[in-house]
Formats: C-alpha cells, structure tokens, sequence
C-alpha cells in the first residue's frame, strides 16, 4: 500500500486496509503532537492551502497540521485575493502552483474541480471540498472520530440527519464506513434526500440503508451525525426558507434515544444541536473538529511520502 504521490480526491475508492492505515498513522500523529508539539518530518516540504470558498476548521486544522509537522505552508484564503478572480481556470492555477510546493489542498466550489487540478499536475492534490460533491477529508476524521468514541468502525448504526443532498460530508461519509458493515439511517426532508446514486451504490455494497424524514426514528443509532441545512447550496432563498429548521436536536430527544450514542456534527452549526446537548458526554462534534489536525496530519505525511 503506498499513498506517496496520491491524490485525496473523494472516499469513493478507499479500502478498508487503506482506511485503516490512515486511522493508525493519524493516531501515530496525535501521539507525536501530545508529546513533541512540532516534529521536523516535512521540514523540507512546502504546502498550498488554497481556499476559494470561506472555512474555519479545514482551512485552519491544515494549516495547523502543516506547522505541527514542520513544514511551511503558502496560503490563498479568499478567492478575491487570486487570480481565480480574474478568471484564470483551475487547471492554470494548479500548473503554476505545483511548481512552489509539494502538494496542493484546495476547496473551491465545482464538484470535481479538485479532480480537475489533479489532472493537471503531477505533485499530489487533497480535496478540501468540491461544493455539494465530496468531502474526503472530513469523512476520514469523522472515522478517526468514531473509532476513538466507540473503540470500533465495525458494525455500527449510523444516523444521518438533515440536508443529504448537498451535503458532502455525508457523501463522502457513507463511502468511507461502508467496508466496515455498517447499517444506515437517512433522515432528511423529501428535497433533501440523499442522492439515488449513492443509495443505489449502498444496495450494491450489501449496506442496510433507511430512509426516513423524522428524526425520532434516528434516536437509537450508534452514531447521529446531525448536518446544517445550508442556506449558501439554494438558488431559491424561499426554499432555503421553508427547509431551514427541520431538524433540531434537543436534549430532551437525545434523552429519549440510545444513552450511549455518540452525536456529531462536521460544524458549522446554525440551529440544529440546541445548545443544552454540548454538556453531554455523548457530544462529540468539537472532539471532532480536534481530530482533524491529526487525520490532516496523517494524510500530508503520506502523499508527500514522508512517511510510509
Ligand atoms: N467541516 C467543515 O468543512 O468546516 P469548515 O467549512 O469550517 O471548513
């Protein structure tokens, strides 16, 4: 198994062997983080955050990552701010850009547009967000999540909640547990359903999914991974409007599901975790958001090759 020179591109094809590889090598990072702060692996390396589309915590846990592993990054945090606004294509950018760095991070907004500059160059291109298709690195932390939550990936219920149509995480979710037997439940208003192709792509796989639009039917799962429905995917604000909402997690309802269930939430939140649920054990979500720099970690370390 060799991730040197890969692209991070989408969870679609990930093996559980490979999967399980970037959990060990993430968990390898967080113990060199909690004993050494910065370690000089990637000392030699250089690393472009290129974030065409706004982010707090993939922007920043990146960046973390990169000082975390002694590395040096060179950063676009506003589209206005490069030439994307002048309407230079990604391929262009991804050209002039690999001949600084060592490996490219991007987040811009057309689905497969991440694949689209990894096409173009020959250093490795990790996909931080391609508007509503996926999301890979947050799938491989939320994993990193579960399994430091559960002790396991194996066998577990998952509940996802709220806008699954565009919302890539979820995406990039379901691919990434579905080697390890997993059963599903999707719970979202009608218009937002999760893609057919995907729910056809579970079937294939032998993965149980549910479909339902009441969140009470997700409460005894293993796992609820509640997602914000997001105002920025609808070109009708009316729709945005009518949508908005239809989910919120109350203690009251968590305390009515599987006491050991663990809650997360890939954040931003808008409404839907009320705020008395942060207190309980069963919060995960900025446990989650902590993980990240450590997957991140885990994933510069491998495709630039710095470790094996
Ligand atoms: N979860 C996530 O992608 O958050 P940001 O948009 O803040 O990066």
């Amino acid at each position: 198994m060799n991730f040197k020179d890969r692209d991070i591109l989408t969870t679609v094809d990930l093996t559980r062997e490979e999967i399980l590889k970037i959990m060990q090598v993430s968990a390898d990072m967080e113990a060199i983080v909690r004993k050494e702060r910065v370690s000089s692996l990637m000392s030699d390396k250089v690393i472009a955050i290129i974030f065409l589309e706004p982010s707090t915590r993939t922007r920043l846990s990146f960046e973390t990552a990169v000082y975390r592993l002694g590395a040096s990054p060179i950063i676009v945090s506003d589209a206005k701010s490069s030439s994307a606004s002048k309407g230079e294509d990604l391929a262009d950018t991804a050209r002039t850009i690999a001949g600084y760095v060592d490996c490219i991070v991007v987040r811009q907004p057309a689905i497969g547009g991440a694949g689209v500059m990894a096409d173009a160059v020959d250093v490795p291109v990790i996909n931080g967000g391609d508007g509503a298709g996926q999301h890979p690195t947050q799938a491989l932390l939320d994993l990193y999540t579960i399994q430091k939550e559960k002790g396991t990936l194996e066998g577990l219920k998952v509940a996802m909640v709220g806008d699954l149509k565009y919302g890539r995480t979820v995406h990039s979710l379901s691919y990434a547990l579905a080697p390890f037997n997993p059963e599903y439940i999707y719970c979202a208003p009608e218009a937002l359903r999760m893609p057919e192709h995907i729910v056809s792509k579970m079937e294939e796989k032998k993965v149980p999914v549910i479909q339902t639009d009441k969140i009470e039917e997700a409460l005894d799962a293993d796992i609820v991974y509640m997602t914000r429905i997001q105002r920025e995917r609808f070109d009708d604000t009316a729709e945005y409007e009518k949508l908005k909402g239809s989910y919120i997690l109350t203690r009251s309802l968590v305390e009515q599901g599987n006491p050991d269930v663990s809650i997360l939430h890939p954040l931003p939140r808008v409404d839907e975790i009320a705020r008395d649920v942060d207190n309980l054990p069963n919060a995960a979500y900025f446990r989650q958001a902590h993980n990240g720099v450590y997957l991140r970690m885990a994933l510069l370390a491998l495709v630039t090759g710095a470790v094996s």
